[in-house]
């Protein structure tokens, strides 16, 4: 598996999602692409279908969560969508991952990859404790959820690119990493609080990073894809 950049597609409709991906028709290598909630639920599965069309790899970044017969059926469904990447949250517990896996195998043994999202970077140390009364130091949760998602069978976390590397030497060199919170050295960060450089995140040994508003709001969206690739992946 090698190294690569996604593009976080977050628009609201289908038109603004597919006249975006317009800009890369000449591009030689379509860009792998997120598609989250927000273009997910306004556009359903035919946005996934039709982008998949144009010859793009597709994270379907839906973070499911909940009772594992659910998110085994639901898993089985998006396996039909033939995407190459799926994700769910790892507070679901190892049951919950191991029933995913098991929905989102197809008949022929294939399946996308699935990662787990740990804890998301919006939930402070105080709110964790607070709200969830999890008392542990917040960097030890995330990698005790990683090594729980590895245990299950899984391929590998969402988490910031800054902790790419203590997840890797928690669960080994091919459990993948992929981290968004990344901005070029001369751009604007956003409310990103704790953003890394392509090439910095290269160097913490990222698998993949997302990277949304840096390209889809540049002036020149290729131009700012084709920078992110040469940074990242060399
Ligand atoms: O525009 P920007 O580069 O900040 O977009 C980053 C993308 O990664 C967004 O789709 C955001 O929802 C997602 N993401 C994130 N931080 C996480 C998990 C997902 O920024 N911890």
């Amino acid at each position: 598996m090698g190294k690569d950049v996604i593009i976080a597609l977050d628009f609201e409709s289908k038109e603004k999602a597919l006249s975006f991906l317009d800009q890369f028709a000449g591009e030689p290598k379509k860009p792998f692409v997120k598609i989250g909630m927000e273009l997910y639920y306004a556009a359903g599965p035919d946005i996934v279908r039709e982008i998949k069309a144009r010859g793009h790899q597709i994270f379907l970044d839906l973070k499911l969560h909940d009772i594992p017969n659910t998110v085994k059926k639901a898993m089985s469904v998006l396996s039909g969508l033939d995407v190459d990447m799926l994700n769910l949250h790892a507070a679901g517990t190892k049951a919950m991952m191991e029933a995913a896996l098991e929905g989102v195998t197809r008949p022929d043994g294939s399946r996308p990859l699935v990662i787990a999202v740990t804890q998301l970077t919006s939930t402070s140390q105080e709110r964790m404790e607070g709200d969830l009364l999890i008392r542990e130091p917040i960097d030890q949760v995330v990698l005790h959820y990683a090594q729980c998602a590895r245990d299950a069978g899984l391929d590998g976390v969402v988490c910031s690119p800054l902790e790419a590397g203590k997840v890797h030497g928690a669960c080994g060199e091919t459990f993948l990493t992929v981290t968004p919170g990344v901005r070029f050295a001369d751009g604007d960060v956003g409310d990103q609080v704790r953003v890394t450089t392509p090439e910095k995140a290269r160097e913490i040994g990222s698998d993949y990073i997302v990277v949304g508003r840096p390209v889809t709001q540049a002036a020149d969206p290729a131009a700012a894809y084709r920078r992110c690739v040469a940074e990242f992946v060399g």
